[in-house]
């Protein structure tokens, strides 16, 4: 692939999130003018390995670290302002200004602080049936977002008065309805909450724009955006393992609506997922290793929440659920991460269909209920030895290692043009395809 001449192009995971795409979107960032974020809030956890140091990011586009280009949150954002804001703060001590170079949607919906309570109180009373969310109040802030009269959107903060009156008007229902629900006796203060963040906007003023009209601008002029999808794929709220999912449009579908570009814009979509399969929180995981290998690569591709810090599932590569995301997204290229981590196994499985109690099933379905029920189909290849992370030319792999990997191309169906060996950005290997 060459990377320079890819046109807009978007960046999504296969699986369920933590795939490594800030990673990629890192990488790629150099041959773009704009990164977006069109999905997903502070639930999304997006590490990058820059000269030694690691940088990880919920809120702010991976755009952010790389000086020159423009880094911009879309209408399709749960933003979390205060926590996006820890962040600015957190890249500036490290010598990362963000500054005009980010551009925030004024269409997009903040979280406040009653969305992550309403998190935390119903997971709580759902008990055993709980999702495992992140608790960062994506939930709850997308469902005002649905009810239209309980939103408050980025552009709100600019109008200060009428913010104060809409916030103690949602915040007194919010107060009624979990005290009546949760038997919540903690009421919230709707006038602390309205300081605390104009407080904030008063930080962002200056980013605050229509960036529909940025990007159409922009498209115009030439310049090359990049989108960078948050989560993955199999979380889609629409497409994943309903109702364990998160509640935005994970998948590539979600670039349009949530950046709010033409959905002609995107000429290409980078599919990224492991070369093992990972999963946070609760829900189907069919080729899920509940045993000393799942711990295996687990301390290996030291796989615990970038964003919860919860130890992840982890599993064989799921290749019939990689090919439905594919499909799904349109992905024209593949990256495959973490193909180090799997270095040492004296075998390597793949999930190439199910098995449902009732017969085979055609491929990844997304209700959640009939994928809690499957039995993986794999297949088992021979395990590799030896050290990856210096590997830098997919000749140089072991055989067995070439072997998966073209096995996987070919259960996908979509070429490999980017295999990753390690954090570093140096430990990528790119295939002219
Ligand atoms: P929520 O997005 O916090 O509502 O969580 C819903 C489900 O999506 C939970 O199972 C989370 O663990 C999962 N989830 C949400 N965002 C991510 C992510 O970026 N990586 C992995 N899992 C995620």
């Amino acid at each position: 692939m060459d990377l320079g001449k890819l046109g807009h192009t978007c960046v999504v995971g296969l699986h369920w999130g933590d795939e490594g795409k800030g990673k990629i979107v890192d990488l790629l960032t150099e041959h773009f003018d704009i990164v977006v974020r069109y999905n997903g809030g502070g639930n999304a956890g997006h590490t990058v390995h820059v000269n030694g140091q690691k940088f990880a990011l919920h809120l702010l586009p991976v755009g952010v670290l790389s000086p020159g280009k423009t880094a911009t949150i879309g209408p399709g954002v749960a933003l979390d302002l205060h926590r996006m804001l820890e962040e600015v703060s957190a890249l500036a001590e490290r010598g990362i200004i963000v500054g005009p170079n980010l551009k925030i949607s004024d269409r997009s919906h903040l979280v406040m602080p009653y969305h992550k309570k309403q998190d935390l109180l119903s997971e709580a009373a759902l008990g055993n049936s709980k999702i495992g969310t992140t608790a960062r109040g994506i939930g709850p802030c997308y469902a005002d977002k649905m009810l239209r009269a309980t939103a408050i959107r980025v552009g709100d903060l600019l109008h200060p008065d009428k913010f104060r009156e809409q916030l103690r008007r949602i915040v007194d229902l919010k107060n009624k309805t979990f005290a009546a629900l949760y038997n919540d006796r903690e009421p919230l203060n709707a006038s602390e909450i309205a300081d605390q963040y104009l407080a904030c906007a008063d930080r962002v003023r200056g980013n605050i724009c229509d960036t529909t009209r940025f990007f159409f601008e922009a498209i115009q002029a030439g310049k090359r955006l990049l989108f960078e999808g948050a989560n993955g794929a199999l979380l889609d709220i629409d497409h994943g393992t309903f109702p364990f999912v998160t509640s935005s449009t994970t998948s590539a579908l979600g670039v349009p609506a949530g950046a709010g570009v033409p959905a002609s814009t995107l000429t290409s979509c980078i599919g990224v997922t492991k070369a093992y399969t990972t999963r946070v929180g609760a829900g189907p995981f069919p080729s899920e290793l509940d045993n000393e290998i799942g711990q295996y690569i687990r301390e290996r591709g030291h796989e615990y929440g970038t964003t919860t810090g919860r130890p992840r599932r982890c599993g064989w590569f799921d290749a019939a659920a990689a090919q439905y995301s594919t499909r799904l997204s349109g992905i024209t290229h593949l990256a495959i991460m973490h193909l180090d981590t799997l270095s040492g196994l004296d075998r390597v499985g793949i999930c190439t269909g199910y098995r449902a109690p009732d017969g085979p099933l055609p491929g990844f379905v997304s209700d959640g209920a009939t994928m809690e029920q499957v039995q993986p189909v794999l297949e088992y290849l021979p395990g590799w030895k030896g050290d990856l992370r210096n590997v830098r030319s997919f000749d140089d792999l072991p055989r067995e290692a070439r072997h998966y990997v073209d096995r996987i191309e070919s259960l996908v169906g979509v070429r490999i043009a980017i295999l990753s060996v390690g954090p570093d950005r140096t430990q990528t290997l790119i295939r002219s395809i």
